[in-house]
């Protein structure tokens, strides 16, 4: 898969992108991701990439030659290896949709991305209507901009690459991926500072651990995150325990 994120702060991206899985992905050329100063796109001396918000108003808004010809160049590297109009040209915004596992996993399915970082008080709508594919947003919360973003999607697609985590399977059990909280995990050793861990994980027995792990699962998304439960992933008896536990709950 290749990335291209498009940035006025390519110096943000420097250090994320060089340990752990991104460096192991990269050296194993199961991604190339690029970065792109959006800022070498402008055409005058002094390289402005803002300007007042027609209208009136607070605040600068990012210009659309600069960040249309940044994309233009990018897709002029590789118009042939992938139709252009598949190419995903994914605007981070905190009026996008929210990013979740679901779009993490449809990313992770093209062989290439571009990613826009929004910057300042806003971008020029021409931007999102004539050449953003999709708007993302993380979470609801403002940030200065959409580097930190980038890096959070960047992160979440790359490790679903086939070859990027050590084992396919660490993937399968994630938080998310079934729709549940991961169920709780405990390593050596058995008993520390009094607090045992559970005796159904010193079995053995792994009919019984996987019972577990799954009841585990569906309790810590009840607790935590219970509007997560009705898109999960769940048998009937499964829902007939949480309706159980929810009444068992309630005064
Ligand atoms: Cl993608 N950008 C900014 N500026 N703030 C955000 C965001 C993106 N997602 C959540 N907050």
């Amino acid at each position: 898969m290749r990335i291209d994120i498009l940035t006025l702060f390519p110096e943000m991206f420097q250090g994320p992108f060089s340990v752990g899985i991104f460096q192991r992905a990269i050296d194993r050329d199961l991604v190339e991701v690029n970065i792109h100063n959006i800022r070498d796109f402008t055409h005058d001396k002094h390289h402005i990439v803002d300007d007042y918000s027609y209208g009136g108003g607070a605040g600068m808004v990012l210009k659309p030659e600069p960040i249309f010809e940044a994309v233009e160049s990018v897709k002029s590297d590789i118009y042939n290896e992938e139709k252009p109009d598949k190419l995903p040209v994914i605007l981070l915004t905190p009026q996008g949709r929210l990013f979740r596992q679901q779009i993490a996993q449809e990313l992770s399915s093209y062989s290439h991305l571009i990613l826009i970082c929004g910057r300042y008080e806003g971008v020029d709508e021409r931007v999102r209507q004539h050449l953003a594919t999709d708007e993302l947003s993380i979470g609801d919360y403002v940030l200065g901009g959409g580097e930190l973003a980038a890096m959070v999607v960047t992160e979440a697609v790359v490790r679903l690459l086939p070859g990027v985590l050590g084992s396919e399977e660490s993937a399968l059990d994630d938080s998310h991926t079934a729709g549940l909280l991961e169920y709780p995990q405990y390593t050596r050793p058995s008993v520390y500072r009094g607090w045992a861990v559970p005796e159904v994980l010193l079995s053995g027995d792994h009919g019984q651990i996987e019972k577990w792990r799954r009841q585990q699962a569906i309790l810590r998304t009840l607790k935590r995150r219970p509007e997560l439960l009705d898109k999960a992933d769940l048998t009937s008896e499964e829902r007939k325990l949480i309706e159980k536990l929810k009444g068992e709950s309630s005064p």
